[in-house]
Order: structure tokens, then C-alpha cells, then sequence
């Protein structure tokens, strides 16, 4: 296999409660993934990023892991999976599975016997703490907002959870935890997975509990960073699991919440041996109220500058966790088509690994249910609670928590027009989104101008050209708000990617002349040296 090979890959995210449901009752599961892999297959990408489909009492939807070694029976059997594996395999998609060792869930063997005594085999996997006078051992709180200890009465004592309670919070200090993590990691590799996108994983190691960061400044996230983002002993277990996956020459992409480059470089540079690439987690509250194009052009100069002869990126601008990027980046109404094509073409002529998550390629759009009772996601309630809380209205609250609500991403798949959207023939366990009459899997197929199809084209324009995946990233057009736009370029072969990034008309001057058209987002004519671009125009050029 090619060195750097994992710098080659188009991944497709699947979230599996929400892709497919092969036997009707309502939850997507594996046979259902692998009834469409020749629809994965179609789009162009080479791996699948599978989400969790580990035992799971689903309490945070999977990422709550209650047998690291067995498929959740929702989703199938183990030999369901083998089956999956095989097949991907077979149609050359690699598969990449979501390891969540930052903790596991508390219906947990090992938590359940944690939990019993203060001396036991299993005592010391968790991280527990003594009461302090009588409370909580210190004034930490969990990601998902509310204090990050949980009281339990068999051992008179906290344990620690930086997310929902019921994912308490693996102790790395212990040796036996971390050998049989380890063993596990190994035993995944035998079976013949070819990588990891590996959750949560800038947390491992504490901030000694005296530690106090000022509640005033911080929430949620933002509080967890301040505890324990990024400590050297977090750096050094990440080292050594890199040694596992070396030995496998699986790829690693760690989900990591960092507050710069220079931290993003530790984790994903070649040099120190971390994971191959990072996905930066950026809570949606905080894209939301800060994104701009000009924002997202800075922060992807600074990690190509940081990184560019010493490491790789993520590109992706979706996942499980976020709004739809239409409706947070575009615009999902007037120029609904036109800007999701744009950010396609960015996301995948820039260097490093595109991802893809499931429903983005055909445009998928953000949900807004009418109640909160219709919202799954523990996220979206407690981020309700937290802005009651903050004093604003029921209604101001509401609103915000539709827009930020990690369901957006998490309705199911729009497979065509019928019922249910072709995901089930029963009532799905989160509701289809009503735009499924037109945005769905069978429309676009058809269509030569759909958002599917173009997704379709810009991937085979990718992976054909070593260009677009290995060459240089020069910003162009820097000083202008509107254009986002660069140059790609290898061994005298170059291309140009500009896009008006705006819902206005943008003139621009430049020497279309010497250039050819491969794709664009609308049938302008590019072969004088100066033209206004249409709203969220976005095309590419090659260089004559
Ligand atoms: C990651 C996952 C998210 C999950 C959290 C806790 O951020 O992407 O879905 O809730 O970790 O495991
Ligand atoms: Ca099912």
C-alpha cells in the first residue's frame, strides 16, 4: 500500500441509527448499510467512517459504549458486521470505525463492579473521588452542561463524567484499564478494520481536582477545555496507541477540541506521531454565532501554514454533531442549490482528507421540529435548559436550540418521496424531514444537475488528479470579502477554484483566457478576462 495513503481517501460518514432500517423498526442497522453500499460506491468515495454500532444503552446514542467487543443488537450481530466488512472491502471502500475510549457507558461491566465497592478488580477504571464536605468534589461541569460528578451511594463517592452522566469517564492512571483498551484497540485491527476516528480523545488525562477555572467565563465545552484539553499525558497515551496502529497500518483521525493551531499541530503533524489527521471540535452555539466566509478562509490559512510540510487535515464541514452545512454555511432556500454545490467544491479541491456526512451529498437541509418532545438529542435538551437558565424566554430558547440541535444532522436519510422516505416502513425512531418529496436519493440519481451528481463529479475529479490531492494551497483574490479562492499546484500542473462565497453579484478581473473550465455551478460563460459572478457562483479552472 502507498505511503500516506489515508491522504487519498474521500471519506463518507454513516451515522447507522439514521441511514438505513432493513427490518422496520424504525432504527437504521447494519444489513441496511450494506443494502446501499452500492450507493456508497456510486458517490465515488473509497472509505466509510461507520459511527458507533457497539452494545449501547444509547443514552448519547452509541457514543455511550457497553461492550466494546459486540455489535448493539439493534443494529445487527457481529457477523452482520463481518459481513459489512467483507463486502466494503470487496467493492474497495476501506472501513473506519469510531473508537470511544475517553469513556464508556455506566451500563458498563466494568462500571457496573466499579461501582459496587471501593476494592474490587475493577475499582480504580473510573475515576472516583471522595466527597468534599459533603459535595461534589470541585466545581466541574460536563460538556452537556450541569456538575460533571455523579454521587454514588455504594462507595460513598463521585465519579467523574465530562459528558452525560451515563458516560462515565475511563481512568487512564490505572495500568489494567489501559492494557485492556489497548488489547481491545488490537483486537479490532485483527479483524481487519482499516482505521479509527477516535472520539473525544483531547480529555484523557485531568487537571488535578484542586484545579478551579472561573464559571463566569466558561460553559459546557468550554469549561471541560479549560479542566483538561490537550495535557501532556494525554499527548503520550495517544503515542502509544499510534504504535498499535502502525503495526496494522490503519490510518487515525482524532476528534479533538483545541483553541489554536499550534495545538491542532501537536495532534496531527507526521513528525510527532500522533493521528494521521484532526477533526477540530467547534461547539455549533459557537459556529453559529461567529461564522463568516472570511473566518472560515483565516482559520483554513492558518492549519495549511501550520501544517503544510509536517501533516495532513480533515476537510469536512458536517458531521453527526453539527447543523446541516447548507442551512449553516448557504443558504438553504433561494440559493439552495448553488451554495451547496459551492461548498463542496471548496471542501474537496483543498488539501487534506475530505468527509462526507451521510445526506450532504444530496443537500440535506436542517430540521426544525415544531416541539422540543420531538428532539432525541440529551444535547439540545440541556442546551434548552442551560438558556432558560441564562434568563432568556421559552420561545428565544427554543429557537436557539432548534438551530443548534445536533438532530439537524441526525434525521433520517432521504432515500425518495414515499412515507417515511424510503429510510422505513415504520414510524422512524427521529422524524423525516418533510422535505423529503424533493430532496431524496431517487430525484437526484436521475437528474444530471442535482447536488448528488455533482458531488459525484467533483470526487472522480480528485481522485484522478495528484494536483487537487497533493499539491500547494495559494489563497488568490485574499483581500476581498466575498471570493473565496486558490490555486492548487504540482509539477507544473495547476488549477484554480473561485467561488463568490455571497448572495450578491461579485465582478471580478482575471485572465480566463488562459485556463479551461472543468466544473462550475452554473452555465456562465468563462473566456473573457472579466465577469460578475452570480450569487455563491463557485467553478473550477485548469491552467492551458
Ligand atoms: C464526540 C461525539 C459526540 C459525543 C461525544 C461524547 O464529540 O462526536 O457525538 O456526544 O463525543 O462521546
Ligand atoms: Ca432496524
Amino acid at each position: 500500500m502507498e505511503k500516506d495513503w489515508y491522504k487519498d481517501l474521500v471519506v463518507y460518514q454513516i451515522y447507522p441509527k439514521s441511514f438505513m432500517d432493513s427490518n422496520n423498526d424504525g432504527i437504521g442497522d447494519i444489513k441496511g448499510i450494506i443494502s446501499k453500499l452500492d450507493y456508497i460506491k456510486s458517490i465515488g468515495v473509497n472509505a466509510i467512517w461507520l459511527s458507533p454500532v457497539y452494545c449501547s444503552p444509547f443514552k448519547d446514542n452509541g457514543y455511550d459504549i457497553s461492550n466494546y467487543k459486540d455489535i448493539a443488537p439493534v443494529f445487527g450481530t457481529m457477523d452482520d458486521f463481518k459481513e459489512f466488512l467483507t463486502k466494503a472491502h470487496n467493492l474497495e471502500l476501506k472501513v473506519i470505525m469510531d473508537l470511544v475510549i475517553n469513556h464508556t457507558s455506566d451500563e458498563h461491566e466494568w462500571f457496573k463492579i466499579s461501582s459496587k465497592s471501593r476494592d474490587n478488580a475493577y475499582s480504580d477504571y473510573y475515576i472516583w473521588h471522595d466527597p468534599v464536605d459533603g459535595h461534589e468534589p470541585n466545581n466541574w461541569e460536563s460538556c452537556f452542561g450541569g456538575s460533571a460528578w455523579e454521587y454514588v451511594k455504594e462507595r460513598d463517592q463521585y465519579y467523574l463524567h465530562l459528558f452525560s452522566k451515563g458516560q462515565p469517564d475511563l481512568n487512564y492512571s490505572s495500568p489494567k484499564l489501559k492494557k485492556e483498551i489497548f488489547d481491545m484497540v488490537r483486537w479490532w485491527c485483527e479483524l481487519g478494520v482499516d482505521g479509527f476516528r477516535v472520539d473525544a480523545i483531547s480529555y484523557l488525562e485531568k487537571a488535578p481536582f484542586t484545579y478551579s477555572p472561573n464559571k463566569e467565563n466558561a460553559m459546557g465545552y468550554a469549561f471541560c477545555m479549560d479542566i483538561c484539553s490537550g495535557r501532556e499525558g494525554t499527548h503520550s497515551i495517544i503515542k502509544e496507541l499510534r504504535k498499535i496502529f502502525d503495526e496494522y497500518n490503519c490510518m487515525s483521525v482524532g476528534e479533538v477540541s483545541v483553541s489554536n493551531v499550534e495545538e491542532l499541530y501537536k495532534y496531527s503533524s507526521d513528525s510527532r506521531k500522533e493521528f494521521n489527521m484532526a477533526i477540530p471540535f467547534i461547539p455549533p452555539v459557537v459556529e453559529i454565532d461567529t461564522f463568516t466566509p472570511s473566518n472560515m478562509r483565516k482559520s483554513i490559512i492558518e492549519s495549511y501554514e501550520i501544517l503544510k510540510s509536517d501533516g495532513c487535515w480533515a476537510r469536512f464541514l458536517s458531521n453527526h454533531d453539527k447543523p446541516r452545512q447548507v442551512s449553516l454555511y448557504g443558504d438553504d432556500k433561494k440559493y439552495y442549490k448553488e451554495s451547496a454545490k459551492l461548498l463542496a467544491l471548496i471542501t474537496h479541491l483543498l488539501p487534506g482528507t475530505p468527509f462526507i456526512y451521510q445526506g450532504e451529498e444530496i443537500g440535506m437541509t436542517n430540521i426544525y421540529y415544531p416541539t422540543l418532545s420531538e428532539y432525541d438529542d440529551i444535547d439540545t435538551k440541556n442546551f434548552y435548559e442551560h438558556e432558560l437558565a441564562e434568563g432568556k424566554s421559552k420561545e428565544d430558547a427554543f429557537k436557539r436550540a432548534q438551530m443548534v440541535s445536533r438532530d439537524n444532522a441526525r434525521s433520517p436519510m432521504q432515500w425518495d418521496d414515499t412515507l417515511y422516505g424510503g429510510f422505513s416502513n415504520s414510524k422512524p425512531w427521529l422524524g423525516v424531514n418533510d422535505n423529503h418529496t424533493t430532496i431524496n436519493v431517487k430525484n437526484e440519481n436521475n437528474d444530471i444537475t442535482s447536488i448528488l451528481n455533482f458531488y459525484r463529479n467533483i470526487i472522480k475529479i480528485r481522485l484522478t488528479s495528484k494536483a487537487l490531492r497533493r499539491g500547494t494551497l495559494e489563497f488568490i483574490f485574499k483581500d476581498s470579502e466575498k471570493l473565496f479562492a486558490y490555486k492548487r499546484e504540482l509539477d507544473g500542473e495547476e488549477y484554480v477554484v473561485i467561488t463568490n462565497f455571497s448572495k450578491d453579484e461579485e465582478l471580478i478581473n482575471f485572465p480566463f483566457d488562459n485556463y479551461t473550465l472543468v466544473i462550475s455551478n452554473y452555465n456562465s460563460n468563462y473566456s473573457k478576462s472579466s465577469l460578475t459572478l452570480k450569487p455563491y457562483e463557485a467553478l473550477l479552472l485548469k491552467r492551458k
